[in-house]
């Protein structure tokens, strides 16, 4: 080739990988279109644009598809991008039924969306295995919802049940498995047609990307109204992202089995506190969730709790207030100890009571953060 310009040097800079190089990690994968042989053929299932299929994107699906004993797996933008994909696979005159008690903020958007698409959306109570059936047999239902341990109250529910009784009524089961991860339960054994996650918590685990995942048991047609959603409402994840994923991914299991171990001491021990009225935690023999999670949980209850403390609104910001390891801040699942009021966060239509903080217990060594509560509790 003869000599060439400058900007054309600049404009293909770095392109040409030399082949020499084998890091141990992927590399991060950012282009966005990818090019074609003199035939114009793509090569064997390479992308045209990642829009449809990111390169970057595959290791972390593929990786997460294997923990979850799925089909394949998908990510997106975020959490409630991937719920907004499951959701618009239905049409106008379905019927969703999902828990009374569930994450707040995808709550609220099926309940507008429902309303703005002509679509019904009903609750059931998650503590009642009763309310659930009657809920979801009461008229014709095309997707139950259920998301077990549920935010903010960790209630369980029995997967492989609500999976039979939803199967009976011709209705796709999909579970929001975020608080469990694939470390505690495979919903998708236990007959779930889909799993979600919001990636931006356990997944991902350091509280610096959002991201959502999909992960289907077979290859359905709601798995391809899914894939159709995220491709052409562009609900992808970033390269950057991706791969910021797949590095959190890799500590998944020390990551999670830590918290849920030292949550349980946490929760034993805040059971016992004089300024504590409650704790919420499904590995609390008291929790009306523990038979279940005993049974569909393995290697632990969670690193989420939530304790209603003495002193009603002003008791419990009194307590986050004096907090100096946990940080004030929402969303979980991160390396580090998070407590929040959640009633706060939810505003003034939450049914949360005034009282509630909600705990996602990170990494720290478990006598630290006892020694922070401690000294907070005595603030109520
Ligand atoms: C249980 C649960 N599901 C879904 C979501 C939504 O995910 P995202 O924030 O990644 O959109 C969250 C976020 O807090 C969550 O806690």
């Amino acid at each position: 080739m003869r000599d060439i310009k400058a900007e054309t040097l600049a404009a293909r800079g770095g392109l040409a990988a030399d082949g020499e190089v084998h890091p141990v990690v992927p590399p991060i994968l950012a282009g966005t279109t990818y090019s074609r042989d003199r035939d114009y053929a793509l090569p064997e299932g390479q992308a045209a644009y990642i829009r449809g299929v990111s390169p970057g994107d595959l290791p972390a699906e593929h990786l997460l598809a294997q923990l979850e004993n799925g089909f394949a797996a998908a990510l997106f933008a975020s959490g409630t991008a991937a719920a907004a994909a499951i959701v618009q696979a239905l049409k106008p005159g379905d019927r969703i039924v999902a828990p009374r008690i569930m994450y707040w903020g995808l709550r609220n958007w099926m309940l507008d969306f429902c309303q703005q698409w002509g679509m019904a959306l009903d609750f059931y109570d998650a503590a009642d295995p009763k309310s659930l059936q009657r809920t979801l047999t009461v008229a014709p239902t095309q997707l139950l919802w259920l998301e077990t341990p549920s935010n903010p109250t960790w209630e369980t529910v029995d997967i492989s049940a609500a999976a039979k009784a939803a199967k009976k009524v011709g209705a796709w089961v999909v579970v929001d498995s975020t608080v469990a991860t694939p470390v505690l339960t495979r919903p998708l054994d236990l007959g779930a047609d889909l799993v979600f996650h919001s990636a931006t918590k356990y997944l991902n685990g350091h509280s610096d990307v959002i991201a959502g995942a999909v992960v289907s048991a077979v290859d359905s047609e709601l798995w391809q109204k899914v894939i159709y959603n995220r491709t052409n409402a562009g609900a992808v994840l970033g390269a950057f992202e991706a791969w910021l994923l797949l590095r959190g991914m890799r500590t998944l299991f020390p990551r999670v089995r830590q918290a849920c171990k030292s949550a349980q001491v946490l929760a034993d021990y805040l059971n016992q506190h004089d300024n504590v009225l409650e704790v919420q935690y499904p590995g609390l023999a008291n929790h009306p969730g523990h038979q279940i999670a005993c049974a569909q949980m393995q290697n632990g209850f969670g690193g989420m709790l939530s304790i209603r403390v003495k002193g009603g609104r002003l008791g419990a910001l009194a307590v986050v207030g004096a907090c100096q390891l946990f940080l004030r801040a929402t969303s979980l699942g991160g390396v580090e100890s998070l407590i929040e009021h959640r009633q706060s966060i939810e505003g003034p239509a939450s049914e949360i009571p005034d009282d509630l903080l909600r705990i996602s217990v990170g990494v720290e060594a478990i006598e630290d953060l006892i020694v922070d509560i401690e000294r907070a509790l005595t603030k109520v």
